[in-house]
């Protein structure tokens, strides 16, 4: 049974204060930033596992967006349509956004039984600013994010997603720009350092470039199986991590520019929300939750305080209200239902009056 009032919690409201140890970052071990990917590689083993994608902390964003006849909502990772459909059954009017196709096909049809509640839309979550003026959406009662890969994504071989299978070195979320193999065969060797020790935080990322390049000098790369099982026998695996499991996650970040999606969309989510409307962002890397904590954290400050004033100022950024004080982490049963769910956080904030200054 989903909740669709503040009051009515579903779930312990105590864990919204559980998480401590998730201000790991920046002192985050690469073991944690490895698990987000790896997590995201495991199967379920829950035989009623859907088709498309698990959705993560349902009723946690049910419970936070208060989805409710006449209210729009925007699902800025539509995906499977899993969490869209929850905010849909409580009465709200949903637009879904995905870069992917696939997605947006399968949520279509899955979703039709709303008729002209739902719609699909196509784009990044970045231009929602752009989508909003064409669809001519007004302002949201919510918003929310679900970031990353579905399950989908990864089990389709051919997106070039998972060391799990053999595909094209492709990992584009949507069908435009470079591929991982653009990336792996074309980039400098520094620059492949640098996306695999930044975004993979991966330890052997000198070592593993270096192979990189002195290997596609004979043959460029050109499926995930030939990149995975190079690095296996480079780096040797220990535990049941697979030792190209940080490299996957730092290139398809990298292809699909996830960094910079979230930024730019964080500069323009406040603009778009009704005064009382929320932002709810869930996030599985350690860097996009350091993001979007920093984020939120500055804009819910009244006040903004340095050494060299003689007194705190007002903030002219102070645009949110803080609802998670620490990030909400899905429970004991979620995480053993659904093992990918264990590295996620939701964020969640509210849109505030702007004070005058
Ligand atoms: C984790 S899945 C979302 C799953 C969904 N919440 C559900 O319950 O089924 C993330 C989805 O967001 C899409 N996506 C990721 N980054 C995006 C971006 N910057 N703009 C638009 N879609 C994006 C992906 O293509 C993928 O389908």
């Amino acid at each position: 049974m989903l909740s669709t009032h503040p009051i009515q919690m579903p779930f312990d409201f105590r864990r919204l204060c559980s998480v401590t140890s998730w201000s790991l970052f920046p002192g985050m071990t690469a073991k944690a930033v490895g698990d987000a990917h790896a997590m995201a590689e495991e199967r379920s083993d829950v035989p009623d596992q859907p088709f498309y994608h698990e959705s993560i902390l349902l009723e946690e964003v049910v419970h936070f967006l208060a989805p409710s006849e006449g209210r729009l909502i925007v699902d800025g990772t539509l995906g499977g349509g899993g969490h869209t459909e929850a905010l849909l059954r409580a009465g709200a009017a949903v637009k879904g956004i995905d870069r992917d196709a696939d997605a947006r096909n399968y949520a279509t049809e899955r979703l039709a039984r709303f008729g002209g509640r739902f719609e699909a839309v196509a784009g990044c979550f970045s231009e929602i600013s752009r989508l909003a003026e064409i669809g001519n959406w007004g302002k949201l009662d919510g918003i929310l994010l679900d970031l990353g890969v579905s399950s989908h994504q990864l089990d389709a071989g051919e997106r070039g997603f998972s060391f799990r299978f053999d595909g094209p070195l492709d990992m584009r979320m949507g069908d435009e720009g470079a591929t991982a193999a653009d990336l792996v065969n074309g980039w400098d060797e520094a620059d492949l350092r640098q996306i695999f020790w930044d975004l993979g935080e991966e330890k052997f990322a000198r070592k593993i470039a270096a192979w990189i390049v002195q290997k596609r000098q004979k043959a460029p790369f050109e499926t995930t199986l030939q990149l995975a099982d190079g690095i296996e026998k480079l780096i040797g695996r220990r535990g049941r991590t697979h030792p190209a499991t940080k490299v996957f996650q730092a290139l398809r970040m990298e292809v699909n520019d996830e960094l910079g999606e979230l930024r730019r969309f964080l500069e323009v989510a406040p603009a778009l929300l009704k005064i009382g409307g929320r932002l709810a962002i869930i996030t599985f890397h350690s860097l996009e939750d350091r993001i979007v904590k920093q984020t939120f954290r500055d804009a819910s400050k009244a006040e903004i305080d340095r050494p060299e004033w003689p007194a705190p100022r007002p903030n002219p950024d102070h645009v949110y209200r803080l609802l998670t004080r620490k990030g909400v982490a899905p429970g004991g049963e979620e995480v053993s239902r659904n093992a990918r769910s264990r590295s996620s956080r939701l964020r969640v904030v509210e849109r505030i009056k702007t004070p005058v200054l």
